[in-house]
């Protein structure tokens, strides 16, 4: 395609699928969308294993491979933007951007396929199903279509920075995402004769209580961790002490040590107090993705193409939301790119919005990226 025609292009498919927002692995219509594309392009769409979501293949086979990922989900979200484009789905929107890191993604794929005889290598396009149910990088990882990439670079829109602003760090920007749910057992009475029974409510109160102390003792106090308790259900009436309460919750931190530290610090005060309280406790524990660490020379050499590129380039705010990009780091060195789209609303409210003035610069900053790195990489 040629240049004049590729920013009015990734615009108008950027306003289509903000339009038709489909959620994690539902994204049937937005597949076709993306492949229909690539084909017309004569690209190469790799025959995988999946249901939704797609990897594409542009440049020689027997030389590196580098790895672009967006992820293509939505989220189940009235929308209120009131944007011409808005969501055609009542309780779906892409209030995330990924809707953006599509249609930017597709821009950088066309761009490498009009230069496709001068690339230096291969450009594996991996768009990403189900990023929001946390499940989706690992069924791109489970193809083993990554398996030659030597590095991998993923973006996401950033409503802190405005357009053309960067938000680029070496080492953690996004936190590993823990979740539990806490059962407690004790013995059931009246509540006018506690000596009866085995109170579940004191102990629960002290739980809640006892794990903010992880963070606050037990962390090292430059290190960004917590532990959020979510929920806490207990009893249904004032005159029974009952006997069982649950609570839920979630744990993130930004390195693998303290991920650690803070489980066996959590099932500690867990077992410790259930025992002192005459209770027993039962834990359910689901490990989410691993912290997002970013490659320091991979992430120096970003910064420099980028700058190139024109943008300003600033330290990514670093952030406690999870993100499963981190499922490719932990196969093979890879950089998460904030891109400055607006200061507007967060993401995931009604309200979130990004401003497709970002899309051109962002396709490009991807193609550069690969075509750089195929350069200099054997
Ligand atoms: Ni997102």
């Amino acid at each position: 395609m040629e240049t004049t025609r590729l920013e009015p292009f990734i615009i108008d498919t950027f306003k289509e699928l903000h339009s038709c927002p489909e959620l994690s692995y539902e994204e049937f219509g937005t597949t076709a969308k993306i492949k229909s594309i690539l084909q017309k392009e004569n690209i190469e769409v790799l025959d995988l294993p999946l249901k939704t979501g797609l990897v594409a293949k542009i440049g020689n086979e027997e030389s590196p491979v580098v790895a672009l990922r967006a992820d293509i989900d939505a989220l189940p979200i009235d929308e209120e933007t009131n944007l011409p484009y808005a969501s055609k789905t009542p309780g779906k929107m892409h209030a995330c951007g990924h809707d953006f890191h599509t249609a930017a993604l597709l821009g950088a794929a066309l761009s490498l396929k009009s230069t496709e005889d001068k690339l230096k290598g291969g450009v594996l396009l991996v768009f990403q199903p189900a990023e929001e149910d946390a499940g989706g990088a690992l069924k791109i990882v489970g193809t083993n279509a990554l398996k030659d990439a030597k590095v991998i670079y993923g973006l996401h829109t950033s409503p802190l920075y405005p357009v053309g602003t960067l938000g680029i760090s070496p080492g953690p920007v996004m936190a590993a995402v823990d979740r539990f749910t806490v059962t407690f057992v004790g013995k059931g009475c009246h509540a006018a004769h506690p000596d009866e029974g085995a109170d579940v409510i004191p102990l629960v109160s002290e739980f809640v209580l006892a794990l903010q102390t992880i963070v606050s003792r037990n962390s090292n106090p430059f290190a960004a961790n917590l532990v959020s308790v979510t929920k806490v259900s207990a009893g249904n009436t004032w005159n029974v002490l009952p006997e069982t309460a649950e609570i839920e919750g979630t744990v993130r931190t930004l390195t693998i040590e303290d991920r650690k530290m803070i489980k066996s610090r959590f099932y500690a005060l867990a077992e410790g107090l259930a025992a002192a309280f005459g209770a027993k406790v039962k834990i359910d524990w689901w490990d989410g993705p691993p912290p997002t660490i970013n490659d320091v020379l991979w992430t120096n050499f970003v910064e420099h193409i980028a700058e190139k590129e024109g943008f300003i380039v600033e330290a990514a705010t670093p952030s406690l939301g999870g993100e499963d990009f981190s499922e490719y780091q932990a196969k093979i060195p890879g950089v998460y790119i904030k891109v400055g789209t607006g200061e507007t609303y967060p993401h995931h409210t009604s309200k979130f919005v990004a401003d497709p003035a970002a899309l051109l610069p962002a396709a490009n900053l991807l193609a550069h990226l690969a075509r750089e790195t195929l350069r200099g990489i054997k």
